[in-house]
């Protein structure tokens, strides 16, 4: 299949992949401000400078990741990617895994934007993939570690440094 041909990522691929993870951390470690700033709407109160600053930095950053998304798949379907390093149920779990992160890649800053324009159940939905989201993070990172310093394979490598084909 055309999608597993090529054997490692391209320059705009790796740039993306680790533009959106630290967009994404960004997301994760201060998403709480604009929980608050939600709060402090439907209870009348004023929020702080700080917090307003961080909910609207929230909001932009999130639409950032839904774009770079965007561009990030249709790269994706243009170029390829290289199937994962392994064998049976392992390469399942990591495609498996891919295609989750995809998933949430786009669905969770389209759910915040539901919850910030039209409320709960969106609002709500949108705070749990929080835990979703690092569960995930946690596991594809210890994956990626795993085959650098015990199995010693190029995953990491090709992540790191571009090929052409
Ligand atoms: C990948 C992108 C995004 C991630 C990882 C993310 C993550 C988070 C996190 C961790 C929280 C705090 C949850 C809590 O305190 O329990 C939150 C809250 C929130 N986010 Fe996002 N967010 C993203 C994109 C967006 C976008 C594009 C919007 C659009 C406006 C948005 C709107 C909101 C709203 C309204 C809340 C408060 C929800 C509530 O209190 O009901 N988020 N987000
Ligand atoms: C929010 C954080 C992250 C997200 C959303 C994310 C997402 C993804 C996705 C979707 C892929 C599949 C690429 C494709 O085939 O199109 C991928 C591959 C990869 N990621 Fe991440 N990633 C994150 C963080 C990390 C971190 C922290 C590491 C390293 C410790 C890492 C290492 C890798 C490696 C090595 C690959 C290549 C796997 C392979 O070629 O089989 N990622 N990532």
């Amino acid at each position: 299949m055309a999608l597993a041909t090529r054997t490692g990522y391209s320059p705009i691929q790796i740039l993306l992949h680790w533009l959106i993870a630290a967009l994404v951390l960004f997301q994760l470690v201060f998403g709480e401000s604009m929980a608050e700033a939600v709060e402090a709407a439907e209870e009348g109160r004023t929020l702080d400078a700080g917090d307003q600053f961080m909910a609207s930095a929230h909001y932009w950053v999130g639409i950032a990741i839904l774009a770079l998304v965007a561009l990030r798949l249709v790269v994706r379907l243009g170029t390829g990617a290289p199937a994962p390093i392994g064998e049976g149920v392992m390469v399942k779990a990591a495609t498996a895994m891919h295609h989750l992160f995809y998933l949430l890649l786009v669905a969770v800053p389209v759910t915040g934007l539901m919850g910030f324009y039209l409320g709960d159940p969106w609002g709500e939905l949108h705070q749990f993939s929080k835990p979703v989201f690092i569960v995930l993070i946690v596991l594809h990172a210890a994956g990626a570690l795993f085959h650098a310093f015990v199995l010693r394979d190029e995953t990491l490598k090709r992540m790191l440094v571009p090929t052409k084909s």
